[in-house]
């Protein structure tokens, strides 16, 4: 089953990092919510944040006349049950709109770290890593998931 791989596979990256509050069990894979990047890590895609989407995106993540918000509620139910990785890639592939393609992969998972933390989702112990394989197996779920 794919959630499994995902999970055996993520259990390989973060090999090393701290718990995260409780066991996974083998049909949970993990999501944003389990704490996938770092406050650090947040810190430096604010600055890219503002230099590079802030323009469109609004200052503080809710939009502009043509863009969408990229926080909050309906981001995040356009989002749901896709990946990390599936979000990385449109970042990367299409954005920013007016220089598509100019960011590194480091930049954008830095902008991520950021936009996760605009979404109020707990920053943890590891970066979160520029590898689209890898940012594949970090769900993105809209709903908290119930305190186990
Ligand atoms: C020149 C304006 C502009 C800039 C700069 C820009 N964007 Fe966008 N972005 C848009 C517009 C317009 C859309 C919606 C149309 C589209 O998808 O192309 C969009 C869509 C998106 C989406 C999809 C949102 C969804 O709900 O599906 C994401 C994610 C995104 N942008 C991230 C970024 C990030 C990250 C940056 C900075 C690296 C950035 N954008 C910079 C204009 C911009």
């Amino acid at each position: 089953m794919k959630l499994t791989v995902a999970a055996a596979l993520l259990g390989v990256a973060t090999f090393g990092a701290y718990g995260v509050g409780g066991s996974l069990s083998a049909q949970d894979a993990k999501s944003q919510w389990d704490g996938v990047y770092t406050q650090e890590q947040a810190k430096r895609g604010e600055g890219e944040y503002a230099q590079h989407c802030a323009s469109c995106h609004g200052p503080d993540m809710t939009g502009g006349e043509m863009a969408p918000g990229l926080a909050g509620g309906e981001f995040s139910s356009n989002w749901n049950d896709l990946s990390l990785g599936d979000l990385f890639e449109r970042m990367r592939i299409s954005m920013p709109q007016n220089a598509p393609g100019s960011l590194s992969r480091a930049q954008n998972a830095d902008i991520l770290a950021f936009m996760l933390a605009k979404g109020s989702y707990p920053a943890g112990q590891t970066e979160l890593p520029s590898q689209t394989e890898v940012l594949n197996t970090i769900k993105f779920v809209s709903a908290k998931p119930a305190a186990q």
